[in-house]
């Protein structure tokens, strides 16, 4: 799978996110270690704290298609100039299904990309099984 078959498809998803309160739309495509891709767009809610991000919403397909998975490859898009970055609490949802290895793509409407690791997105992630027996 090519990052421009992903960028597309998060490109394509993100005009189905529903945000109506900040206006601003993210696209997430993301590729399973079994070859699969699964999409996922930032929902909104007047109740502003339940929000859920593009990327979350896409782990979360993957999850209910396939149960156990593993992340391949993450592509996050903005219909922005710059490339927008995971927030925290989507770095955290990407780390608990991932090895440490894995790559974050972020684009953009430019030809700006952003590519990062997920160590350097969240270098001291929390993790139960360090304070298990
Ligand atoms: N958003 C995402 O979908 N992913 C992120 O990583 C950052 C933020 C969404 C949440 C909200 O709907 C909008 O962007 C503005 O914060």
């Amino acid at each position: 799978m090519e990052l421009s078959e992903l960028k597309e498809k998060a490109k394509s998803v993100a005009m189905n996110a529903y945000a109506p309160y900040s206006s601003f739309r993210v696209g997430s495509a993301i590729l399973t270690k079994s070859g699969n891709v699964y999409v996922g767009c930032n929902m909104e809610n007047t109740s502003y704290g339940l929000t859920t991000c593009a990327e979350r919403n896409a782990i979360a397909s993957a999850i209910a298609n396939e149960g156990k998975i593993e992340l391949d490859q993450v592509v996050v898009y903005t219909p922005t100039a710059q490339p927008a970055s995971p927030c925290g609490v989507c770095r955290q949802v990407i780390y608990e299904f991932c090895g440490s290895d894995i790559r974050i793509h972020s684009c953009c409407d430019t030809d700006e990309v952003l590519e990062t690791t997920i160590k350097q997105l969240l270098p001291d992630a929390f993790n139960l099984d360090e304070f298990k027996k």
